[in-house]
């Protein structure tokens, strides 16, 4: 990967988190001026290291700077850091924010922030439809740098920044490959892909989301070659015809292929006739395209997954040119006939343009990194490049994104990210297979789940002797199996495997989407008892100072406000895992919460700021999962 960033934990409150690195940066400088100002010369201001507490005990943030900065300004740690407290409590706006700072151990500075502003914070969120997390702004010109520092990505209240629009971000994802199957590899990509630019949409980039179906290729020789003989009334007609079951249509033609060589010569030369723009040809390609396009768009719409296609076909004109630029930078040389690109002497080339004359995989791949970083009208001006497919693509889009890096087509501040994933595997432990041993329809798969899920609801609604609609059941019973299916997926680490178990991912108990609808049922009920002195909204202004008391409480508060941090740590690290398990961990520190601390008959006082505080689990949980890309309920 070209770009990234270093992993951190989730903190709480990235505002705030910035505003105290600068409080504790000008309070370091106050006190070592000279140091400070030599520092700053060098390009490295002396450094707070203000990090999220790493325990609860600790506050909510603790300074580790005074330890590394004591040979530098000459100092004990200990001394550096009670200087650095003497200065932070003469700063009036520090001492609003924090309780009196505490030295430990040999120098580390523990800060609690004031419960009031907690407080006062989640009274902020409440009927924020943000819910505290920042829109993303533009890097300052000078430094993509400072994009690159990761999540000190600049929050609004940051003087510093203007408002420039942001570039676009291109997440590459599902891409199957016309007239072939759509497989559970493609399903992942299409399930991580869709949630990545969820997120990204969300903290305000303008996302382009991109099929990058395989629609073009020496393949379509022999499906044409194909489809004229099996089917010519096909192209005789203005209308769309069915050309049936499109994967043995391939496998038929595949199968011809590679046993008559009479075959195999029409169907060469039908590639070149296509690639000449023939007429017939065209028709033939564009009909398989259709075909193939109105089968994904079924999946897309039942997972409600938006993509916009732009196949390989899309790049097929702009081939030349990536030869030629490549040639004119020097990167090109010619290996038995073919032209390549050597980054490494040891390792085999990237070829550019086989010997007959043909591109391939990666040329398409390259032109396409060329287009998409290119100001517009001549590209989609784009800044970060995702790539969402299986791990064993990794070393071709290493390749490509080295080849590009060295070409010149990458912008300053601009990245080029591959986001691999595992393999799907059965209960077995096996690549998924149906029990016969065929690949596994995507079809099959997503009705299987459903159905398993409203066999458990109707057990369940037996069992507690409920009278439901039949919509009621379908609707459940749709939103809870994709649910399942599309949380399975995302909550495991994605460069791990995973093992589809139906069971396990329906289970009402455990890190599952079930488990997660269900807290979310718990608190509309709540909602609904709650009545009136649920907020609507606090911007109404209806909502007095909130005060907690309990540790189940403030425990809740502290988690809710880690919300900003850990989209802002999915949208830098692509991994949603992290998200579900943020939130998963929501629920789990409510149900805690819920089963411990009264609400509905808790005090007046008390009421007001638990309800407000249910909603805003509430509303967070809600959020979260549709930025996974999950249905969620009222009632289940
Ligand atoms: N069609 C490819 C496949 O099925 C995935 C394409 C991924 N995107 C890309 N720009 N190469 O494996």
């Amino acid at each position: 990967m070209i770009g990234t960033t270093p992993t951190r934990a989730a903190d709480p409150m990235l505002s705030v988190l910035q505003t105290l690195r600068h409080q504790l940066q000008g309070a370091l400088e106050r006190a070592w001026p000279e140091a400070a100002a030599a520092a700053r010369a060098t390009g490295q201001p002396l450094d707070p290291q203000l990090e999220p507490a790493s325990r609860p005990e600790f506050g909510d943030f603790q300074a580790n700077g005074a330890l590394p900065l004591a040979k530098p300004l000459r100092q004990s740690p200990r001394a550096i850091a009670s200087a650095v407290v003497e200065r932070l409590a003469a700063d009036p706006a520090f001492t609003a924010l924090c309780l009196p700072p505490e030295i430990a151990g040999p120098g580390f500075i523990n800060l609690t922030l004031r419960p009031e502003v907690l407080a006062a914070e989640v009274a902020r969120r409440v009927g924020d439809p943000r819910l505290g997390v920042p829109l993303a702004t533009a890097p300052p010109v000078a430094g993509a740098q400072a994009f690159a520092g990761g999540s000190d990505a600049p929050v609004p209240g940051d003087a510093a920044v203007a408002p420039i629009p942001l570039d676009p971000v291109i997440v590459d994802f599902s891409s199957p490959n016309i007239a072939k199957e759509m497989h559970v590899g493609h399903l992942r990509s299409t399930i991580i892909g869709d949630c990545l630019a969820r997120v990204l949409e969300f903290r305000g980039h303008p996302v382009l989301r991109l099929n990058h179906v395989g629609d073009w290729g020496t393949q379509f020789g022999m499906l044409i070659t194909h489809l004229k003989e099996v089917a010519p009334e096909a192209l005789e007609r203005a209308d769309a015809i069915d050309l049936g079951d499109l994967v043995s249509f391939y496998r038929q033609a595949k199968q011809r292929f590679d046993t008559d060589p009479a075959f195999q010569a029409a169907s060469r030369e039908e590639v070149v006739r296509l690639q000449g723009g023939d007429p017939l040809s065209l028709k033939a390609w564009t009909l398989l395209c259709d075909q193939s396009r109105r089968e994904f768009q079924r999946i897309y719409d039942r997972l409600d997954i938006v993509v916009q296609e732009r196949g390989e076909s899309f790049y097929n004109p702009l081939l030349p040119a990536v030869v030629d630029d490549l040639r004119a930078a020097g990167l090109l040389v010619e290996d038995a006939g073919a032209d390549c690109v050597f980054l490494d002497p040891d390792k085999p080339p990237v070829i550019v343009r086989k010997s007959d004359g043909g591109f391939n995989y990666a040329t398409t791949d390259l032109a396409a990194i060329r287009w998409r970083f290119a100001p517009p009208p001549k590209g989609d001006g784009a800044r970060r490049l995702i790539y969402v497919t299986d791990a064993g693509q990794a070393s071709h889009f290493a390749a490509v994104f080295a080849v590009a890096q060295r070409a010149g087509w990458v912008p300053p501040g601009g990245r080029l990210e591959h986001v691999p994933f595992g393999l799907v595997q059965g209960d077995d432990g096996k690549k998924l297979k149906t029990r016969s041993g065929d690949t596994v329809r995507l079809k099959d798969l997503l009705d299987e789940a459903v159905q398993r899920a409203e066999a458990d609801l109707r057990a369940r609604l037996a069992e507690e002797g409920r009278q439901e609609e039949e919509a009621f059941i379908q609707e459940v019973a749709t939103a809870v199996g994709l649910g399942a299916v599309k949380y399975a997926d995302l909550s495991t680490n994605r460069i791990t495997n995973y093992q589809f178990r139906f069971d396990r991912m329906l289970a009402l108990q455990g890190n599952t989407a079930p488990y997660l609808l269900y807290a979310l049922v718990r608190l509309a009920g709540l909602a609904r008892k709650g009545g009136e002195h649920f907020p609507a909204s606090a911007r109404e202004g209806s909502l007095p100072p909130l005060q907690f008391s309990e540790p189940r409480e403030w425990a809740l508060v502290r988690h809710l406000l880690s919300f900003d941090a850990v989209i802002v740590e999915v949208e830098e690290e692509l991994l949603p895992n992290r998200l579900c398990g943020w939130l998963f961990e929501l629920s789990q520190v409510f149900n805690r919460f819920y089963d411990q601390v009264p609400v509905l008959k808790a005090p007046p006082e008390a009421r007001v700021s638990r309800l407000a505080l249910c909603r805003l689990t509430a509303d967070t949980l809600r959020l979260g999962l549709q930025l996974l890309g999950i249905q969620t309920l009222s009632r289940m």
